[in-house]
């Protein structure tokens, strides 16, 4: 039995029993979904959609081998990490392998937001420093010392940025304060963290460390450009603070070639402490710090025990372990780079078709559209984004649109994605741009024609599913202003790392 309620009532039941600010997906009109399977979701009338977001589900919803795997060890034992278990010391030998030889200490947590916590936690124990440098638009979790870093959330609340947080431009060189017709945005992002070490430096304050995602996933798809990170962490180490990568959202394989996203950005970049979740227990809640054996024992120095009654438990070893199985067995890293590439020369070519589509990027199976409506200024497509989601909904295809002004579709499927299914999210994003183009286009032509200022309305149609508080801040973004357009399109991926 899939369902123990009808729709209408499983809606009235959240209403009253859930909390309102656990929002869901596509408000409007939510689905409900009864099941899946590899990167398929079905609703309850088992309706099929193509699940182009989800990379929790990394190696397939609902797998045979990691429910084998779970099942298996539940029957047998679950408990803590305070017995000796061979799981949790097998997987973490397996996850070091992945890892360069520094990053050898793991501590198993049960969310990313956890993982996170605790690498502050660590970071801040290494020196006894407190500060933190983020990036703009980062979200790094939920819990309230993850909000404090997180502008993607404290901008958005009614919550100030502390005195110990210091947010450092994203290195977005679309639309952000270093562009692509930059002769180095990648010196000149890093500058802006040095100068932020010197100001904290010059009020008496100590920086702890600089987090960011290796390539920034709910802040837009953004991908830094080649050698910022290098440049980064040589600042941040002079400070006497450590480099956190966020692989929550983008590790394990997603980039292809790579089983890090840090690792696109060459051997001689290595973070000092890296947090993973998501992908980790395909589904399963499980996560992980893994850090240097100097950070591990500073840690442990302080005296202070670190438990965590769930974090690498037998069922959730059992779980990785298959999950890391499963990637290698199923060689899901080259299908990420082959189908990530397919994808991305489908979507150029609708680039060269449709005037919404402003900028695509990406690596592997991680790729963003940036919607405009004008290619000039750059302005964030924003309605016409959360128009084309629900269009590709009713097109039974799962896109969502995020970034700071919400007109980025994100695509981070599953790692079993095909072609065929690249195919068909592609030629449903091509009639979705073509009909809402030809709108756009009809209703200019009609204003002009009629005499009125030359301004590009929505169609009727699309303003009907708009979600709410989907207007563009435009202070959101001044670097946009400050910058200007950039004058060569072509150039756009000049700067960009290559892989
Ligand atoms: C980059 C990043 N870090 C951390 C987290 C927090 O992970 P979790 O929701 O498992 O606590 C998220 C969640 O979306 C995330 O995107």
């Amino acid at each position: 039995m899939c369902e123990l309620y009808s729709k209408q009532d499983t809606l009235a039941l959240r209403g009253k029993h859930i909390g309102p600010s656990c929002k869901v997906f596509f408000a409007a009109d939510p689905i409900k979904i009864v099941r899946a399977q590899r990167q398929y979701m079905f609703d309850e009338k088992g309706q099929q959609y193509l699940d182009c977001i989800n990379n929790v589900a990394h190696v397939g919803h609902c797998h045979p081998e990691v429910v084998r795997a779970a099942l298996t060890q539940m029957e047998m034992l679950n408990t803590n990490s305070r017995f000796l278990h061979d799981n949790i010391v097998e997987y973490a030998k397996r996850l070091s392998a992945t890892l360069p030889e520094k990053l050898s200490v793991c501590y198993f947590t049960n969310s990313g937001s956890e993982a996170n916590d605790l690498a502050l936690r660590l970071a801040r124990q290494f020196r006894g420093h407190q500060d933190v440098i983020t990036l703009d638009h980062a979200y790094h979790g939920h819990l309230s010392s993850l909000i404090e870093i997180s502008p993607y959330k404290f901008r958005k609340g009614k919550d100030v940025k502390k005195e110990f947080v210091h947010v450092a431009p994203t290195p977005d060189t679309y639309r952000g304060k270093y562009r692509e017709d930059h002769a180095d945005p990648a010196s000149a992002y890093a500058d802006e963290v040095r100068k932020i070490i010197e100001a904290a430096h010059n009020r008496g304050r100590k920086i702890a460390a600089f987090i960011a995602e290796s390539m920034q996933s709910c802040g837009g798809q953004i991908i830094p450009p080649a050698g910022y990170f290098q440049k980064v962490a040589e600042y941040v180490h002079r400070a006497g603070g450590v480099f956190i990568a966020d692989e929550v959202q983008v590790g394990f394989g997603r980039v292809g070639k790579y089983f890090w996203s840090f690792q696109v950005h060459g051997e001689d970049f290595v973070p000092d402490i890296v947090t993973m979740g998501k992908p980790m227990g395909n589904g399963h809640p499980m996560a992980c710090v893994v850090t240097t054996k100097e950070i591990a024992e500073a840690f442990s120095n302080s005296g202070m025990e670190y438990f965590n009654t769930y974090g690498g438990n037998p069922v959730s070893c059992a779980v990785g372990l298959a999950v890391l199985d499963i990637i290698e067995h199923e060689d899901l890293q080259s299908n990420a780079s082959r189908v990530g590439n397919y994808l991305m020369e489908l979507l150029h070519k609708q680039k060269a078709k449709h005037t919404l589509i402003g900028d695509i990027r990406g690596i592997g199976l991680f790729i963003g559209i940036d919607l405009v409506k004008d290619h000039e200024e750059r302005t964030p497509a924003t309605a016409e984004a959360q128009h084309i989601i629900y269009k590709m909904k009713g097109k039974r295809v799962l896109l969502s649109a995020d970034g700071p002004h919400r007109n980025v579709l994100k695509i981070k499927p599953p790692m079993c994605f095909t072609k065929d299914d690249a195919k068909f999210m592609v030629d449903q994003l091509d009639e979705t741009l073509t009909v809402l183009e030809e709108a756009m286009g009809a209703q200019t032509e009609r204003m002009i024609s009629e005499n009125s200022p030359c301004k590009t309305k929505m169609p009727e149609e699309a303003h009907v599913e708009l979600l709410s508080g989907s207007t563009t801040d435009s202070t959101e973004n001044p670097s946009r202003k400050r910058n200007g357009p950039c004058p060569n399109k072509h150039a756009l991926f000049s700067k960009r790392l290559k892989t």
